[in-house]
């Protein structure tokens, strides 16, 4: 079922569990994570960056793509079609017209007034859509691969950006990364606290991969109901294609890229498990 991701994360976060999304890259990581989550009953956010788009050959494609997929694999859970970190207002506004159910605006480089209010004009086109919109604060390292804490989100501005846009979901920089970790990850729970204590409403764990369980536990004791993950995923499938193409003499496209199916589907399952927490029932 195609739907936004309102009510799936209100449900998440008071129940201080939360959905995965994973990034898709092609039709076959499609396919493997909507299987995957349909068989362990999870909902899921298919994360769309705007790379991947340009990749796979537009909105259009990756929006029928995942529609038509959940439907020939006949999916019964709640499937959110996501943009990933969508960098301009017009970009956020093509993914709502072709289709996405939600959109995540990434104005974290800019200052705070002018993430406000192209966060605002983003919300208001997604609200007449019944699309979700999550937005980024503070900003999630995805360079150097070490958090730097004077790009930490800051509570007042969280405080401030809520209130002044009515988003779903707040991606606060709290100390992960994107990409592979140089460092230990180090999570400030503290910070992400005092975030959750002011603004009540869904938390968004950007660069999940690398973080080790039990600071992802911690975290849906405080606020985080979506957890980002992709570079995890790409390094299992990667390593399996490596291994099947080194033992076997091997030229079919779809059986090299097959190869990776059952270490994405392991990784997967894996992660619902400790997203879960002690749910039985998600919905
Ligand atoms: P990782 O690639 O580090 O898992 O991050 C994914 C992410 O946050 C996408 O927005």
């Amino acid at each position: 079922m195609i739907t936004n991701s309102k009510k799936i994360l209100i449900q998440a976060y008071k129940n201080k569990y939360a959905i995965p999304q994973f990034n898709i890259n092609n039709l076959e990581w499609t396919k493997y994570i909507l299987e995957e989550c349909n068989k362990n009953n999870s909902p899921v956010i298919l994360g769309v960056s705007e790379s991947t788009i340009k990749y796979m050959g537009g909105y259009k494609v990756v929006v029928n793509l995942i529609k038509n997929l959940d439907e020939e694999l006949n999916i019964k859970v709640p499937v959110v079609i996501h943009l990933d970190h969508g960098s301009s207002v017009e970009n956020c506004k093509t993914a709502i017209i072709n289709g996405f159910t939600s959109v995540m605006y990434d104005g974290s480089k800019l200052p705070l007034e002018q993430n406000i209010n192209n966060t605002k004009q983003i919300v208001e086109f997604a609200k007449k859509n019944n699309v979700s919109v999550e937005a980024e604060i503070g900003c999630i390292e995805g360079v150097t691969g070490v958090a730097n804490e004077n790009l930490y989100a800051k509570v007042e501005d969280c405080e401030k950006l809520v209130k002044e846009t009515n988003i779903d979901s707040l991606a606060p920089a709290i100390g992960s990364v994107h990409g592979l970790y140089k460092e230990k990850p180090n999570l400030n729970f503290c910070l992400m606290a005092e975030i959750n204590k002011k603004i009540n409403i869904p938390l968004v764990l950007h660069g999940a991969s690398g973080i080790p369980d039990n600071q992802i536990e911690k975290s849906l004791q405080n606020g985080i109901s979506k957890v980002n993950i992709n570079t995890e995923l790409q390094i299992k499938w990667a390593n399996s294609i490596r291994e099947y193409i080194k033992n076997n003499d091997i030229y079919d496209p779809r059986k090299i890229i097959s190869s990776g199916e059952e270490a994405i589907k392991k990784g997967i399952k894996n992660k619902i498990e400790i997203l879960k927490s002690n749910q039985k029932q998600y919905i």
